[in-house]
Formats: C-alpha cells, sequence, structure tokens
C-alpha cells in the first residue's frame, strides 16, 4: 500500500482524507504537476516548483503550508514507497470552508489543500511505445483560455484520450483556429529538413518543463528550432513528429488522422533528443 502525503501528514492511501467540500472537488479550483522519478531522484524539480508557484499565483491561491519543505516532501515520498523509476503527483486546491459558494473563501482562514503521491512506474525511460512511436489524432481545443495555468480542469483532455481510443489511436492533438495547440498531456512539435517547429509560448498551452529542457538541448546540438503555430497539413507532411511531457519524456509520433509520417517509423531528430533528454535529466536528477 502507497504512503502519501495530505496536509502535513504521511499515511497510508487508504487513511487519507479531503472534505467534500474542498473546491478541487466541487469547482476544479487545483492546481497540479507531475514530476518523474529516474533512478530514485526527481527529474526537472526546480522546473516543476517554479510553475507551481506561477499557477498558484496566477489564481490567487496561497502557498499551501508545507511549499518551502516540497523537495523534501518529494524524498520522503520515494524513499517511504521505494519508488526507483515513477512519478509524483502534487496537487494544490484552494481548500474548503465547510460549504459550496462560487466567491472564493477567505485565505487567511481557509487554508488550501496539499495532496501528494506516488506511481511506480519500473523501466519509465525504456517505455516500449517509444520505439513504436505514437498515433495520433485531432480534436478541436474546447478548452478553456488560460492553459498556461496548470489546473486539474482535466475533463476535455481525458475526453481527448478516449476519443483517441475509439479511433484506434495514442493520444489526440487540438486544434484552434487550424493551428496545433498541445497533446491532450503534452506540446507537440513537428520536423522539417533539420528545423523543429513548436508553438510559441503563450496562454494557448502549458509552459512545459520537458519543453524548456528539450529546447535547450537541440539548440545546443545545433538544431534550428521555430517556435511557432503550425496547422495540421503541415504536421501531416512533416518528416517527423513528436511530444513531450515529464510522463512520456520525448515520445516519437508516426501517425497523424491515419497519415503515416516519414516512413512510419520514430524519426531520427526525436530519437535523438529522446536519448539526450534521458541521458542529460538522469545526470542532473536531484
Ligand atoms: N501533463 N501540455 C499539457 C496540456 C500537459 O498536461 C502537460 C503535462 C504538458 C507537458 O508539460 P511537462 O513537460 O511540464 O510535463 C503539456 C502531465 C504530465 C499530466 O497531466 O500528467
Amino acid at each position: 500500500m502507497r504512503t502519501v502525503y495530505v496536509n502535513g501528514e504521511y499515511l497510508p492511501e487508504t487513511e487519507a482524507r479531503v472534505s467534500i467540500f474542498d473546491r478541487g472537488f466541487l469547482m476544479a479550483d487545483g492546481v497540479y504537476e507531475v514530476t518523474s522519478v529516474l533512478d530514485g531522484k526527481l527529474v526537472d524539480f526546480e522546473g516543476h516548483l517554479a510553475r507551481l508557484e506561477r499557477s498558484l499565483n496566477e489564481l490567487d491561491m496561497r502557498k499551501p503550508d508545507g511549499f518551502d519543505n516540497l523537495l523534501e516532501i518529494h524524498r520522503d515520498l520515494v524513499a517511504r514507497n521505494g519508488i526507483e523509476d515513477g512519478l509524483i503527483y502534487l496537487q494544490v486546491t484552494r481548500g474548503s470552508d465547510g460549504d459550496r459558494d462560487f466567491v472564493f473563501p477567505d485565505p487567511e482562514t481557509t487554508p488550501p489543500t496539499l495532496v501528494l503521491f506516488t506511481q511506480s512506474k519500473p523501466g519509465l525511460a525504456d517505455n516500449p511505445a517509444a520505439k513504436k512511436g505514437m498515433k495520433i489524432i485531432s480534436i478541436d481545443d474546447l478548452r478553456w483560455g488560460r492553459r498556461d495555468i496548470k489546473t486539474v480542469q482535466l475533463l476535455y483532455p481525458s475526453m481527448g484520450k478516449m476519443m483517441a481510443r475509439k479511433a484506434g489511436a495514442d493520444d489526440a492533438w487540438m486544434i484552434e483556429d487550424g493551428h496545433v495547440t498541445e497533446g491532450t498531456s503534452n506540446n507537440a512539435y513537428i520536423v522539417k529538413g533539420n528545423t523543429i517547429v513548436t508553438r510559441h509560448l503563450s496562454h494557448e498551452i502549458l509552459h512545459g518543463i520537458t519543453r524548456a529542457a528539450v529546447l535547450s538541448f537541440a539548440r545546443e546540438a545545433q538544431m534550428q528550432v521555430e517556435e511557432r503555430p503550425f496547422t495540421l497539413d503541415e504536421a501531416k507532411a512533416a518528416d517527423e513528429a513528436f511530444v513531450t511531457s515529464a510522463s512520456a519524456f520525448v515520445m516519437p509520433v508516426v501517425e497523424i488522422d491515419g497519415t503515416a509520417l516519414g516512413d512510419g517509423a520514430p524519426g531520427p531528430v526525436a530519437r535523438r533528443l529522446r536519448e539526450i533528454y534521458i541521458d542529460e535529466s538522469r545526470k542532473a536528477a536531484v
């Protein structure tokens, strides 16, 4: 049984409790982070912590008690659960004032809720899916307008994964005004010649922590990077494509809406960036 963290306590998962009035539960009034663990160490921890702080600020949410000890809490959970490879999920909500009201509760009297738990994923970096590559479909982007804030409003992304599954694909890319925004739970990239194209940062997409690291490795490796919107047609005509996220690292995409990219196998740029990202992350992990 897992040991999880709830508001200052380490508890067996079956004993952890959050109020039914918690605004995360009633209003999706919460933000989260997912940090990967390789060899028992945290990948890109500083980046996830910085983005969490930004998400809280953007929503006028108070920092939870324990915020300053988050590195220690992450490490404690890794140790207590014997995680070699896997993920740590962290969620902060605006807490519970014991009733339902659209108006935010007074942060002085209603503390945020802080929850963390682990997911063990042995061999996370050797995911066989990376050898095969993913098939994706395109769907309309029907999410709200502040996707740069990592909120727990994940119903539409969940529906997108189900649409993909129904269509015999692995995931979906979302389209707005004819351009790809991002994947349901990852950032999206195409490669044409020696150029990697990915949408620029704005309110329209999540500012991926893996994205930042991968783009800097790509530039170090003398690859050209263009941060701009790209269309679905451009994607289908690309030499290769891939996605990035804390849980998938760099994952090749081999098919879009039934159109095979290149020779239909993971491309060299995606494979190389995956290798670099995983190697460098292992080295830099805390
Ligand atoms: N998802 N875009 C969206 C919509 C995401 O949900 C995520 C991450 C990313 C990639 O961000 P990062 O590189 O910081 O993980 C982009 C996480 C992994 C999840 O929801 O499980």
